[in-house]
């Protein structure tokens, strides 16, 4: 059974659409500079309801796939109970960076107008650090659980797009999930892969809890929950469409992806015990 409701999911899972103006994003944003110095894919935005949101932009390098895992990413951890940014649709207006001086920010804009995905701005939010900050092994082992399932290589010491905010873990940063999009072929045969690079989790050496967090997460993620997740993603992202793809059967093979690895779990359970054990 369910851990939702198909109402309450739908809430949960809603994603409102938010317009941002060049003229605000101009003037209230401090953090603008830094972030397009070091040549993110997410900058600051600031939308109408004068929260401030990360955009992560279509016209970047992954293109919309890397916003499907962005999606996919933060709406699971969501269901899990993890915390995560509010995440929204963020349509880019006509004029967003018009006026922008650097060719290259020039570029990325104009290749971004229409749907992008953005993320609440944790104002004062700073990175996790593993060596001072000690994570419960509950905690630990959700997250390293969920990183397995949608094999997530972009969670390591070097780069734990975490970061503590009112003394909280929040998760940041899913773009990196879901890597069988990039190739695109014999997802069967992928969603089957144990995901050895769990051994590089930088909270591994805490997750002592993974076969609880494994049957209390299979709970939740129903059969009927993958659905609805999958048919979160806008036609606007699933538009690669090589062949006779369309959006639907590139939706359906998300499902199919999700579906399966999660049937097949101790697949990747199995490997990320296995990696613990050099800690222990
Ligand atoms: N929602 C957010 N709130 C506060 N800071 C953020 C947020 N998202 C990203 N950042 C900051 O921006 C950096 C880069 O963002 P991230 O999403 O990790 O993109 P990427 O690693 O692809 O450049 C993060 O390491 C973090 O310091
Ligand atoms: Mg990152």
């Amino acid at each position: 059974m369910s851990y939702f409701s198909q109402s309450q999911l739908k809430l949960l899972l809603l994603c409102k659409e938010k317009i941002l103006y060049d003229s605000t994003y101009r003037k209230c944003n401090p953090l603008y500079h830094s972030f397009a110095r070091r040549r993110f894919v997410a900058r600051i935005g600031r939308s109408r309801d004068d929260f401030k949101y990360v955009v992560k932009f279509r016209g970047s390098g992954h293109g919309t796939k890397m916003l499907i895992s962005e999606l996919i990413g933060g709406v699971v951890a969501k269901l899990l109970k993890l915390r995560v940014p509010e995440l929204v649709f963020v349509q880019l207006d006509e004029a967003f960076g018009q006026t922008e001086g650097d060719e290259e920010i020039q570029d990325l804009l104009q290749g971004s107008r229409g749907l992008n995905l953005g993320l609440h701005f944790l104002s004062g939010a700073l990175t996790f650090d593993p060596v001072t900050t000690k994570v419960d092994g509950l905690l630990a082992s959700k997250i390293v659980w969920m990183d397995a399932f949608l094999t997530n290589v972009d969670r390591t010491v070097k780069n734990t797009n975490m970061l503590m905010w009112h003394k909280e873990l929040w998760l940041i940063d899913h773009g990196a999930t879901l890597y069988f999009h990039h190739s695109w072929t014999n997802h069967e045969k992928q969603a089957l892969i144990p995901f050895s690079l769990i051994k590089d989790h930088v909270l591994l050496s805490f997750a002592d809890q993974l076969e609880e967090v494994d049957i209390e997460c299979k709970k939740i993620l129903t059969d009927e929950v993958i659905r609805e997740l999958v048919n979160l993603i806008p036609d606007d992202f699933a538009n690669w469409t090589e062949d006779s793809e369309t959006p639907e059967s590139i939706r359906e093979i998300y499902y199919q992806f999700l579906s399966e690895r999660l049937k097949h779990s101790y697949i990747f359970l199995n490997e990320a015990q296995n990696a613990r054990k050099t800690f222990i």
